[in-house]
This record gives structure tokens, sequence and C-alpha cells, in this order.
């Protein structure tokens, strides 16, 4: 079915990306806050890219990072926000000891945190890796300094191995940025 899968919570809907996405999602990704631990801001054109790969995980694996909208409140839910994306994500970096595996990942404007959205949305995807897909296990990872990023895996109930703490092969290891913290989910573990 066109737009699947798509799940809803009681605020968000996690849908397929519309063309209607691109705009507010090159202006978060173009915002230094935003970015801050991560190695560079995104051109409107790397911004478009990365919809188009998204969706082409979708088309191939029946899963990605979705579209989070917040819905709106009026009875036929039209006119919601788009605030991000949250989802799922296959990593294939043979370079990353725990490759392959499956990351939940999160990523929304400014104006949309503090708010529990991210917590929201990624816990309606873990319920759709462990249930619909029969995934065993996620991972999540971010850079120590990500303290923001490291709270949401912890409210999923996220454990991190210290043992595990790796620098991320795609940054200079002298770069502050490239300390990453993982983290892991399994299925039989999640509350
Ligand atoms: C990482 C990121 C998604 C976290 O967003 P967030 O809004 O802090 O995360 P949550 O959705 O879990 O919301 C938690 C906050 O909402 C508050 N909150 C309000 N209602 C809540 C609810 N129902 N449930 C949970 N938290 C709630 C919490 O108290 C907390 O607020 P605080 O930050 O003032 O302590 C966001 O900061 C972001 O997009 N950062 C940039 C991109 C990035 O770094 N992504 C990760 C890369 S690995």
């Amino acid at each position: 079915v066109t737009g699947e899968p798509q799940l809803r919570t009681e605020r968000l809907l996690l849908r397929r990306w519309r063309e209607a996405d691109l705009e507010p999602f090159a202006a978060l990704n173009a915002d230094p806050e935003v970015m801050e631990h991560f190695p560079a801001l995104l051109s409107v054109e790397q911004s478009a890219a990365l919809v188009a790969r998204i969706e082409r995980c979708f088309d191939e694996r029946g899963y990605g990072l979705w579209a989070v909208e917040v819905r709106a409140e009026d009875a036929d839910g039209a006119g919601g926000a788009f605030a991000g994306f949250v989802g799922l994500e296959p990593v294939m970096d043979e370079r990353l000891a725990f490759a392959p595996a499956v990351e939940l990942g999160w990523r929304l404007a400014q104006p949309f945190w503090g708010g529990g959205i991210a917590t929201e949305a990624a816990a309606a995807a873990t319920a759709f890796a462990f249930d619909a897909l029969a995934l065993t296990e996620l991972v999540s990872y971010t850079a120590v300094s990500n303290v923001r990023s490291q709270l949401v895996m912890q409210r999923l109930g996220m454990r991190r191995d210290p043992a595990e703490d790796f620098l991320h092969p795609g940054i200079a290891p002298g770069d502050p940025l490239a300390p990453h913290v993982l983290y892991r989910i399994a299925a039989h573990a999640r509350r």
C-alpha cells in the first residue's frame, strides 16, 4: 500500500515523506543548533538527497526514518506540522563493530524539542521493529557530547555498555565529535 508503513501515536503521525516536507527539513538540517553534534550542516540539495535515500530504504526494506507530523487537533486531521524524522536505519558500515544492525534515530526541529515527541515516536518505531519486523535488537549511537539524544535512549529503556564506546570511523580521531556511545535494546528486554 502506498504510504505504508505508517504509525500513529497519541499525538503523532509517523508517515512516508511528502514534497512539502523538503523545505522545513532543509531548514532544520541547516540549523547549527540542531546539527551541533554532527560534522557539517546539510545544503538544500544534500537534504533532498537524504529524503530520497530514506524513501528508497522504505521501498526496499519496509522500514525507514519516518517523517514525524504532530497531528492537528481538528477532526479531519488536516494541517499537521512536520517536526522532523524518527525511525529505523540499517547500519551497514563494516568499520563499526556492531554492524550489521538496525539503528533507532531521531532529528527534530528546535521548536519541537522538550515535549517528549522524540521519545513518543521512537517508542512506536521500536514496537514496529520488534512486532511487525520481528527484529531482535536495535542500537542507537551518538557523540558523547550529545546528552539530549542519550536521554532519549535512556527514556526508551536502552542500555549502554561503556566497553562498546567507540571513535566514529567517519570523523577525524582528534575531533571532539569522534567519541561515541552505543546503546542497545533487545526485543525481550523492552519495557
Ligand atoms: C535529540 C532530540 C531528538 C531530543 O529531543 P527532546 O525533545 O529532548 O526529546 P524527547 O522527545 O525525549 O523530549 C524530552 C523532553 O521533553 C519533556 N517532556 C514533556 N512531555 C514529555 C512526555 N510526554 N514524555 C517525555 N518527555 C516529555 C522532557 O521533560 C524533556 O524535557 P527537557 O529537555 O527540558 O528535560 C533533539 O534534541 C534533536 O533533534 N537534536 C538534534 C538532532 C540530533 O542530535 N539527533 C540525534 C543524533 S544521534
